[in-house]
């Protein structure tokens, strides 16, 4: 079952925004995009990767830029074809070298390196906004099939 409010073709369901201030957070944000994916309609196998790439996002927020907010959208595009968009955003040191942080096992942390990359493979769409000072947004997007 859709959300009403897709319905509508002319608008997208209005957005939710999650703060990601503490590592709580980081499960309250898993548990609303889970919630969000069933709404939508998302089998269990795409609700998995919508929710792993919120948690690899939001996780990167909170370890690499300080904390930040995950905004969930539920989207309609022109043919009609609805999904689901997650932006993260945080206003933290950003990164220099994107293709660098996209490879896998690259991390300057002590995390794996496989969250941008495992991300971009585990979505339909992948944009990422970043520069040294400017803090970094990553908006994804999962389309129904
Ligand atoms: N939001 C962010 N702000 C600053 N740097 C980031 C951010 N997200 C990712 N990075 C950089 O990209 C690298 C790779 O990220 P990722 O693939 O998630 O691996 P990991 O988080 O395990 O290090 C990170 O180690 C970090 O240097
Ligand atoms: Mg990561």
């Amino acid at each position: 079952m859709l959300p009403d409010e897709l319905t509508d073709p002319d608008r997208d369901v209005p957005a939710r925004e999650h703060a990601v201030r503490a590592e709580e957070d980081l499960l309250t944000a898993r548990h609303a995009v889970r919630a969000d994916a069933v709404a939508a309609g998302f089998s269990i196998v795409d609700q998995t990767k919508i929710v792993t790439a919120a948690s690899e996002l939001v996780r990167n927020a909170y370890i690499h830029g300080g904390g930040g907010t995950m905004t969930v959208t539920a989207v309609r595009d022109a043919h009609g074809r609805v999904g689901l968009a997650l932006s993260v955003r945080d206003e933290g040191p950003g990164i220099e070298d994107v293709e660098q942080a996209m490879a896998d096992g690259f991390s300057t942390g002590a995390g794996l390196g496989h969250g941008l990359g495992g991300t971009r493979r585990l979505m339909d769409e992948f944009t990422i906004d970043t520069a040294p000072g400017e803090g970094t947004t990553v908006t994804v997007v999962r389309w129904k099939p």
